[in-house]
């Protein structure tokens, strides 16, 4: 289906006309929600289980034909552009494919608002503290549009895919010029040649979208690391969460795409790639015509000449037999796993709808454990989710210490409107909650300065990737395990990984030497010298 196609389909179910003229006529102040629904290729519908079953059923296409119309190739010439991403790496790696269209439309990157002609908010809309950033930044943005009426402000990202975010930038905001969603990225052309030539505000979100864009242009962050998307969406609809509604449906990229972008990057001397998705090892379970999973990608990564693959970001439940099989091989896949548990408490991970309980988890992380017994296991924790109680917190207390996660990412749970979470009834106060977060957080630090202990007196490999942030005299590179580690040493070493050894562990970093001779040694080895 094309995109006039899909544009006639949405006519029809909406039986409305895409047009947005009529409504345009109104003022502002007597538009209803109605009148902006048409912006909408498809109703906004909130979570529903069994509709994200039927999603699979539904078409995906994979398109490979992405160009810049010819009036739109130099465009930019002469133009900045400024793009501010909030949140996740698939949002830096989407923020990389707009930078990329911009320049090949001619524009240059500046890090200054000022000299931006035209600035994109890559938004998230994970928690509600990400949110009310954004509007931060947006009404931040009103005196420079005030200046410069040609700059065009863009509002992109997880935030654009839902209906009331829309809104309320179409009645509050008037300096953005341009709202397009996650799925609308490939369109980035043709919507800035409208917000240049309307006088209207252009929205263009597709909701629930299935299809896979190829070939659309990246300028990626520097020339070491890579992020590599390898699907889109989720569909396992945890009730909390807000992404199986901005991102749409599961779909994986063909495995022959992934497999040619990772030989380019390791042909361009990328060091390290990250394979991208919300739930990278649901990976090919969409293929009617091939039997290929995430064991068999991590297995194809192996035979590509790169020398570090990590992958961002598992599922507990989708850890299969065939993926572990493949991270035990070792090579070049790295023995990091980052395993979002959420809560320790099987009654609330019943209620957060993750299909598992706190026993299955802990039966995978010995499996993996089993199978690659230098794994190093790091988590994403929601604390204070509708009526958990102290022991239920405790029991997240105790599965954190027994499974000894290296760090976590820790969260008070944010209710997201439209999710099944938002509307149970929570007798938790947020004084609880925070207080329980600090007593996480504690727990995690500890175990994070212990973990770094054990590396004093070793010699591990780094990826070295700049100059410290906080001393240009510092090298500042990763570990293995993704660990930071600071050390002096020449500029020509940046890109190279190279062997230090640990004088001073930190609780977030390590502080080390340059061994200059070469042995072969690794993380996992701890040669003690
Ligand atoms: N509130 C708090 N944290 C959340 N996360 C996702 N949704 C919410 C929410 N509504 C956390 C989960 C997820 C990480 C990316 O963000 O821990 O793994
Ligand atoms: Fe959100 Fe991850 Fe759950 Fe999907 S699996 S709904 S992205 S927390």
């Amino acid at each position: 289906m094309n995109e006039q196609q899909r544009k006639e389909q949405s006519k029809l179910r909406t039986g409305k006309s895409v047009d947005k003229k009529s409504s345009q006529d109104k003022p502002l102040s007597e538009k209803t929600t109605e009148d902006f629904a048409h912006y909408f290729q498809t109703t906004y519908q909130p979570p529903n289980i069994n509709k994200a079953r039927k999603r699979y059923r539904e078409d995906i296409e994979v398109h490979y034909d992405f160009t810049i119309p010819d009036e739109m190739n130099s465009i930019g010439v002469d133009k900045n552009f400024l793009i501010r991403t909030y949140g996740c790496q698939m949002n830096e790696h989407d923020s990389e494919t707009m930078a990329g269209i911009l320049m090949q439309m001619g524009y240059k990157a500046t890090t200054e608002v000022e000299e931006a002609d035209v600035i994109i908010l890559n938004t998230c809309a994970i928690r509600e503290n990400a949110e009310n950033r954004v509007f931060g930044e947006i009404g931040h943005l009103k005196a420079l549009k005030v200046e410069k009426p040609d700059l065009i402000i863009g509002v992109a990202g997880c935030m654009s895919q839902q209906e009331t975010v829309v809104n309320r930038i179409l009645e509050k905001h008037q300096q953005v010029d341009l709202i397009f969603g996650t799925h609308n990225i490939h369109r980035l052309p043709q919507l800035i040649q409208e917000a240049m030539f309307s006088k209207a505000q252009v929205v263009e979100v597709w909701s629930k979208e299935g299809d896979i864009y190829e070939n659309l242009p990246k300028a990626r962050h520097g020339n070491i690391k890579a992020w590599v998307n390898i699907m889109y969406g989720c569909d396992k609809f945890c009730t909390y969460c807000i992404v199986p509604m901005t991102r749409g449906k599961e779909r994986s990229r063909r495995p022959e795409d992934i497999i040619q972008e990772v030989r380019q990057l390791a042909a361009q001397g990328y060091k390290e790639i990250t394979l991208l998705g919300q739930n990278v090892n649901s990976y090919g379970k969409d293929f009617e015509d091939i039997d290929y999973l995430f064991g068999d990608l991590l297995n194809d990564m192996n035979k590509i000449d790169i020398p570090r693959v990590r992958f961002m970001t598992p599922h507990p439940r989708d850890f299969d037999d065939r993926a572990i099989a493949a991270l035990a091989k070792g090579g070049n896949l790295l023995d990091h796993i980052h395993l979002p548990v959420q809560s320790g408490s099987s009654e609330i991970l019943r209620r957060m709808n993750r299909k598992y309980t706190r026993e299955a988890y802990l039966e995978l992380v010995r499996k993996i454990k089993k199978a690659i017994p230098n794994a190093t296991l790091t988590t994403d924790i929601i604390v204070g989710f509708p009526n958990e109680t102290d022991e239920q917190f405790e029991e997240t207390m105790t599965l954190v210490e027994e499974v000894g996660f290296e760090s976590a990412y820790t969260f008070i749970y944010s209710p997201r409107e439209g999710t099944p979470a938002a509307v149970m009834e929570d007798n938790v106060p947020m004084d609880v909650k925070k207080e329980r977060l600090y007593r996480l957080n504690e727990l995690v630090n500890q175990q994070s300065a212990q973990s770094m202990q054990q590396y004093e007196g070793n010699i591990i490999k780094v990826l070295v990737e700049g100059e410290s942030k906080r001393d240009s005299e510092v090298l500042s590179g990763y570990t293995e395990k993704n660990k930071v580690v600071n050390f002096k040493g020449p500029k020509s070493i940046i890109g190279e990984i190279v062997e230090v050894k640990i004088t001073d562990a930190k609780t977030w970093s390590l502080d080390g030497e340059l061994v200059t001779k070469t042995t072969e040694v690794n993380e996992n080895a701890k040669i003690h010298t």
